[in-house]
């Protein structure tokens, strides 16, 4: 892995959106794999802005996202659908067919995620793929458990993860509990993977990352493995 230290949030975003608009200018047609959280939100803003003024292209970007609620309505503004649409989507010149979030409100959410592992396998390699990290090291939602999943699945969100979560929801909307989520292996099968930590909140599990160990226990760790990942953070996630 490699660790990229930034003073600030904004700088940690540029930079993060730096790496994408030159993947976009070298590939025009590139597959791009996305997440959401807070974390992302100022390198989607940067992406907007260099869209806007020429920078970027993204007419022949494909997107795949990380993980949708189960159940949830795309038109629901919780849902991950409605975050893409509204935090990027909605302000590049991107063709909305060519973006890909697993459907929170499938019938059968056990084909819609077989359906979904074939959709990311048939527009070739993802080649990068965005993720956060949830505070007990999640990433999409591959929770903490002592096995983890290779392909997109559904799972129930562990209680520390609907805690955290539950800081984007008002009073009377109901915390979905379930996710469908990339598993390990689809997220592994990116060539290459840009991990952002931002935050206080993100300083454990950010130590466990630089530690010697791998453990199902905290899935992030297991990025170690991978043979391209950059992780860029902030001063407050990494400490000195
Ligand atoms: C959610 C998402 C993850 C994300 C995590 C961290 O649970 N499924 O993909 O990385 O939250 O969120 P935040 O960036 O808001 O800390």
């Amino acid at each position: 892995m490699k660790i990229l230290k930034f003073s600030s949030y904004e700088e940690m975003s540029a930079a993060a959106a730096d790496i994408i608009a030159k993947q976009i200018n070298v590939k025009g047609d590139s597959v791009l794999g996305l997440a959401t959280g807070s974390t992302p939100v100022g390198m989607y803003k940067k992406l907007v802005e260099m869209n806007k003024s020429g920078l970027i292209d993204f007419s022949n970007i494909k997107t795949v996202n990380l993980d949708e609620y189960y159940p949830i309505s795309p038109s629901n503004r919780q849902s991950y659908r409605y975050f893409m649409n509204d935090n990027l989507f909605d302000h590049v010149n991107i063709d909305k067919a060519n973006t890909y979030v697993p459907n929170g409100e499938a019938e059968d959410p056990d084909a819609e995620c077989e359906n979904y592992e074939k959709i990311v396998k048939s527009l070739g390699t993802v080649d990068i793929q965005v993720l956060g990290i949830g505070q007990n090291g999640h990433i999409g939602f591959n929770e903490p458990e002592e096995n983890l999943y290779l392909y997109t699945h559904k799972t129930a969100l562990t209680e520390n993860t609907i805690a955290a979560n539950s800081r984007f929801f008002t009073e009377d909307e109901v915390i979905p509990t379930s996710a469908l989520t990339m598993g390990m292996g689809t997220i592994f099968s990116a060539k290459k993977i840009l991990l952002l930590i931002n935050g206080k909140a993100k300083r454990e599990v950010f130590k466990q990352l630089l530690s010697d160990r791998i453990t199902t226990a905290c899935p992030a760790t297991l990025l170690k493995l991978h043979p391209n990942v950059i992780v860029l953070c902030d001063s407050e996630a990494c400490g000195e």
